[in-house]
């Protein structure tokens, strides 16, 4: 018998529960084991609850989890840094294995956790807390053992994908898509970590930090949401033939380490422009294996519930080997990597207008220009994210302005458009 405390019943929690139950024989065939969920920690023992959960096994009280002698495996689903931190600390600490879901406390202290599992002969396993119900971390634990990874890309937050492509095919507005992410279960329990892109920088860093063999934190990633992004650029978008996405990325060579979380133009053929709703894609360049894409739900009970059972089964059956995410040196060095930019601004004046165009020439910045009334639209050509975050923020335009990357790839394809004819778009 394998005795489990969990931590936490809300989305994820209850589809752990609910697939231990519907596939119990299945994972005992697997494993050999009666598997037992025997506490369960909440904070509101009062509240409605799925039936299939028998209400004595809740507790407020995490001891009874943490310091039972019994339990085996602790599953942390409560979410953000702390108690979570707190609770595996003590967890492992007292001989327990830990799966987990947790990208915040994961990328706040990836080492430390992986490190103090390491020491005490335990296992720490967080397939879910990237991508959700995509298998994401075994395969990247097995790609690093001889390919050399270049680059890791992909959209990693279901809530923002969700809201994008409510707002590009259904028409909704930014809030009320909002909503529904947060209905079915997609959203963090603060949905600011979504918009503002902050949990595709947790699990880019996560999916770094094993890949590239050093310690990635959420600091290191520059991080901008999709907040800015309105239904005018959106139906700017859909005359170009583009579609937006918030893409994370993460490249590294012996020298150079960049991290970043961005909205970024895709011509609509792409693959990664067709994935839609809470789906995720992650790309990874490995120098033996090529590309590899990994597509699949990103969120939502069933698909990340899943992750978590499989992380357990695998620390039943004993397949928990540590990662060594200290490999090798962290480069110091930041790349400049020049792109082009779609950089829309919501007008005060009119005289703002030449005001913005006479500083992008200070700076001998090449753009094309779609000019209106109310709003003026560019291409930059070839400038980095530090110089077009720092151009926003000198001509103090942060709250009407919406800035995104166009794909290298589709640049082309934007060059072959005339601009000029996307001016009745404009108002
Ligand atoms: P929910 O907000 O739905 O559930 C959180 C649960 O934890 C609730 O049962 C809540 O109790 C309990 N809880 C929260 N704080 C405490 C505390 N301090 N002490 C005791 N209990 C507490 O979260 P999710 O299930 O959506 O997410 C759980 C984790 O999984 C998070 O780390 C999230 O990032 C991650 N994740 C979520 C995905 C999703 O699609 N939702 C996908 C992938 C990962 P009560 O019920 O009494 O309120
Ligand atoms: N809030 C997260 C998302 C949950 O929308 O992707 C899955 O990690």
């Amino acid at each position: 018998m394998v005795k489990i405390g969990l931590l936490g019943l809300g989305t994820v929690g209850s589809g752990v529960c609910e697939i231990l139950s519907e596939k119990k024989s299945a994972i005992e065939e697997q494993t050999k084991k009666t598997v037992e969920i025997s506490k369960i920690l909440v904070n509101d023992l009062e509240k409605n609850r799925n039936p299939i959960v028998d209400r004595k096994v809740l507790t407020d009280n995490p001891s009874d989890i943490l310091d039972d002698p019994d339990i085996d495996i602790v599953v942390e689903l409560i979410g953000g840094i702390e108690p979570a931190h707190t609770y595996i600390t003590r967890a492992l600490e007292n001989g327990k294995h830990v799966v987990t879901a947790n990208k915040a406390v994961l990328s706040h202290d990836f080492l430390g956790l992986t490190n103090l599992a390491k020491k005490n002969n335990r296992g720490i396993l967080f397939e879910a807390s990237v991508a959700g119900g995509i298998p994401i971390i075994k395969p990247l634990k097995e790609l690093i053992k001889f390919n050399k990874i270049k680059e890791i890309k992909g959209i990693l937050n279901g809530t923002t994908n969700f809201i994008l492509s409510k707002m590009i095919e259904e028409g909704l507005d930014f809030k009320e898509a909002l909503v529904l992410a947060r209905k079915v279960g997609f959203a963090e329990a603060d949905p600011t970590d979504d918009i503002e892109g902050y949990d595709a920088a947790r699990k880019i860093s996560i999916l770094s930090s094993i890949a590239f063999g050093y310690n990635v934190t959420f600091e290191d990633v520059d991080c901008r949401g999709i907040t800015s992004i309105s239904a005018f650029d959106i139906d700017f978008f859909k005359k170009l033939g583009l579609t937006i996405k918030l893409v994370g990325s993460a490249y590294s060579n012996d020298l150079d380490f960049d991290a970043s979380v961005e909205p970024v133009l895709l011509n609509t053929n792409s693959i990664m422009a067709n994935v839609n709703d809470a789906f995720n894609i992650v790309s990874i360049d490995g120098d033996v294996v090529g590309n590899l894409q990994f597509y699949g739900q990103g969120a939502g009970k069933n698909p990340t519930g899943n992750a978590v059972v499989t992380d357990i089964i695998d620390i039943i059956n004993g397949e928990f080997n540590p990662i060594d995410i200290e490999r090798r040196r962290k480069p110091s060095n930041t790349p400049k990597i020049l792109s082009n930019y779609y950089l829309r601004i919501f007008l005060e004046s009119q005289k703002e207008s030449d005001f913005i165009l006479k500083t992008i020439n200070k700076y001998k910045l090449k753009y094309r220009l779609v000019k209106g009334e109310e709003s003026l639209v560019l291409i930059l050509q070839n400038i980095s994210r530090q110089e077009i975050n720092n151009l926003i923020e000198n001509l103090e335009i942060k709250g009407r302005s919406c800035y995104a990357r166009i794909n290298s790839e589709d640049y082309c394809f934007i060059q072959e458009l005339n601009l000029e004819s996307f001016n009745e778009l404009v108002v």
